[in-house]
């Protein structure tokens, strides 16, 4: 279903199928399963995919824009099937790759006019106009490509993405690579299409990004996803207060009712409590009578990249910590 009007705007209200459904979807590059059996509903929101390199973000993203066939299972994307309505799809989507997507010989105005007529966009002069204005780039829009900063490439991408009143947009890492405050006017320009009523998949690294702008992320771990929910719903998830322990060297996991522990990274070992200020002494009186060093103690609330460690799990195991064991007793304890 297309939007109708000037301007990506609001949906017509009779809408009743999800912008993006998934079913079982599942991609097999040889024998490694880089999407494994993804069920998702995506709606008028900003739906963010987290998760580390190679979990299978980008993989998700292309089979959702037609780009690549998925080994099992299906998927329909404001309603038409990503195999056998791949044009409609492609017609009611944009997509922004994680990669450069501009050509930097041609001016920003070129570039977007290169768009408007590969879609056969009416009144394009107009239109380019009109998304250049938005995305606030009409002073610089006849300069060559190879003169804008990272941010106002990354605007120009989403103009051009634009250009065509798409329902859905599809924006791999949108904001990698940019300063604060060339990111924070992306997400600017993200939030304001998500007001006119555009549904729009995101892709990133960046934890405080997805928590701040997006009304709901999957964090994706090996194909699968291992946490669904807004930000504020799987913080919640854990426990209230979260603790994070400086140690130097080894340390033994201690055993403190009420206490959990989150993950590891580098340094830094994370716990949860119900009562931090509680929980904080007894866990530093029992880590240091195991014999660990500890070199700083914080207490904070949880946050998304409490999270994902939690869901991700430890990416590399630092020596002497013994993940998996105390991972395996935790669970026994639940
Ligand atoms: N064309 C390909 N052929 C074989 N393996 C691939 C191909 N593309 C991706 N993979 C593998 O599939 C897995 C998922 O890759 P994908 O690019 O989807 O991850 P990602 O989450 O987007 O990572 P990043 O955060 O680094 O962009 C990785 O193990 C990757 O090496
Ligand atoms: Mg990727």
């Amino acid at each position: 279903m297309r939007n109708t009007g000037t301007d990506a705007r609001e949906w017509d209200g009779e809408m009743t199928m999800n912008a993006i459904e998934t079913s079982n979807l599942t991609k097999y590059y040889d024998a490694l399963c880089a999407v494994d059996d993804l069920t998702l509903s995506i709606n008028n929101e900003i739906f963010a995919l987290l998760g580390p390199n190679g979990s299978g973000k980008t993989t998700t993203v292309l089979m959702l824009t037609t780009l690549l066939h998925p080994t099992k299972g299906s998927a329909t994307v404001c309603g038409n099937d990503i195999l056998r309505n791949a044009e409609e799809v492609r017609s009611c989507i944009s997509y922004v790759p994680q990669d450069m997507a501009v050509d930097i010989k041609l001016t920003g105005r070129e570039n977007v006019r290169f768009f408007a007529d590969l879609y056969g966009v009416e009144n394009a002069k107009d239109r380019v106009d009109e998304v250049l204005a938005v995305m606030e780039l009409t002073d610089r829009a006849d300069d060559l490509i190879k003169t804008y900063s990272g941010g106002m490439r990354r605007r120009l991408e989403l103009a051009q993405a634009l250009v065509h009143e798409p329902s859905v947009l599809f924006l791999d890492e949108p904001t990698i690579g940019l300063d604060v405050a060339a990111r924070k006017k992306i997400w600017e320009h993200i939030r304001n299409l998500r007001k006119k009523g555009m549904t729009i998949f995101v892709t990133t690294h960046y934890m405080d990004e997805a928590d701040q702008f997006c009304d709901r992320v999957g964090i994706i771990s090996k194909g699968r996803i291992a946490a669904l929910g807004s930000p504020s719903e799987l913080k919640a998830r854990l426990m209230k207060d979260v603790i994070t322990v400086r140690i130097e060297g080894e340390c033994t996991p201690p055993h403190i009712e009420g206490v959990i522990f989150v993950g590891r990274t580098g340094d830094e070992v994370s716990f949860t409590a119900e009562n931090g200020s509680e929980a904080l002494p007894v866990l530093a009186d029992t880590l240091a009578r195991s014999g660990a060093a500890i070199r700083a103690m914080f207490l904070r609330e949880p946050t998304l990249d409490d999270v994902f460690l939690q869901a991700v799990g430890q990416q590399e195991e630092p020596h002497g910590f013994e993940d998996a064991k105390f991972r395996i007793m935790l669970r026994r304890r639940k």
